[in-house]
């Protein structure tokens, strides 16, 4: 009897997905599921047609080479090399272990800058050892080929270049950092103006230059900076306006960003010093939702042993 009602059971559910006496699937004839699926596939194929006719328009109006939409892209952010984890760089000057990473990281970072990378005259300029004006390379597409750059020499950084201390201070306790903008295509950075300047920067000032500047980021911590050494172009401790405006990947696939390196010769030991830089220009500015916005804060804490 059980059994009987299984598979009794059993054809109903059978019957309820095929009915074949009325030739209907899930209750529906094949002319009605057929009017479902062409409905879908109209459906479907008009959304995609949509997704594609805008994209197309969208790539159509859009360089390759040149953003579209620039007032989108946020103000340049100053960023360190090494990279550092919690922004924090702690080792033991004795210790060649502790500061490995760091030196890795500003090797690799510093290896395009070496100037067996820079020979090739078809790519790279000399653009001269003082700062000077933009160096604007015509329009933004690639009509002329590829556009070059501004060489940078990896001597300007003197104690921080790498060549004569391959660990960048860190055996003497002199760690080096290297200060960079973040590349923006075709943006311009605004000298400071001089009276705007804080006193320690103004020393600093020149007409086309960006300035850095780095500081005790507390005030109690202003005894403990000690003295920072700052190297650029030329011995200019800012970012040279013939850098900019930079074209891109696609036409300067080999750019140099201008840098500074900063080296702190007489950090106190063990303990946290917070110190903050600044890049100082008419148009960069500092938020304090973005902590990379213009500046940075990095901590150091040099063990003694
Ligand atoms: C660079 O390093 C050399 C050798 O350690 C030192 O004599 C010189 O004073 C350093 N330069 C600066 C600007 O600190
Ligand atoms: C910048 O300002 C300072 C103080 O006002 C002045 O001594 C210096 O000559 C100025 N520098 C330039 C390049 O104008
Ligand atoms: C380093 O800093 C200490 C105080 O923290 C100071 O006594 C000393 O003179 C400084 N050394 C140099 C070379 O500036």
């Amino acid at each position: 009897m059980a059994r009987g009602k299984a598979k009794d059971g059993d054809g109903n559910w059978k019957k309820f997905i095929w009915n074949s006496e009325k030739k209907e699937l899930l209750g529906r004839t094949g002319g009605s599921w057929f009017k479902i699926l062409l409905f879908y596939v109209i459906f479907y194929g008009c959304l995609a047609g949509i997704f594609i006719g805008t994209i197309q328009v969208m790539l159509l109006t859009v360089s390759e080479f040149e953003p579209k939409y620039q007032d989108r892209v946020a103000p340049p952010g100053l960023t360190q090399i090494p990279q550092v984890q919690k922004t924090e760089i702690s080792f033991t000057a004795s210790d060649p272990k502790s500061f490995e990473p760091y030196v890795k990281n500003l090797e690799k970072f510093l290896k395009d800058y070496s100037a067996d990378q820079q020979t090739e005259n078809i790519v790279f300029q000399d653009c001269g050892e003082t700062p000077t004006d933009y160096k604007e390379r015509g329009p933004y597409n690639d009509a002329q080929g590829q556009k070059k750059v501004c060489k940078f020499k990896r001597e300007w950084l003197e104690n921080c270049s790498g060549i004569n201390d391959p660990t960048f201070g860190y055996r003497d306790g002199k760690p080096c950092i290297l200060v960079k903008l973040n590349r923006i295509i075709g943006f311009k950075p605004k000298a400071p103006v001089n009276e705007s300047l804080p006193p320690e920067v103004m020393a600093k000032y020149n007409p086309y230059l960006i300035p850095v500047h780095c500081s005790a980021k507390r005030e109690e911590d202003a005894d403990k900076i000690g003295t920072v050494e700052y190297y650029g172009m030329g011995g200019h401790p800012g970012f040279a306006l013939q850098y900019y405006p930079y074209y891109g990947k696609l036409l300067q696939p080999r750019y140099l960003q201008p840098l500074v390196a900063v080296q702190f010769t007489n950090l106190t030991y063990d303990m946290e010093v917070r110190v903050e830089c600044r890049a100082y220009g008419q148009n960069i500015q500092y938020s304090d939702k973005d902590r990379f916005q213009g500046r940075f804060d990095i901590k150091f804490d040099i063990k003694s042993s």
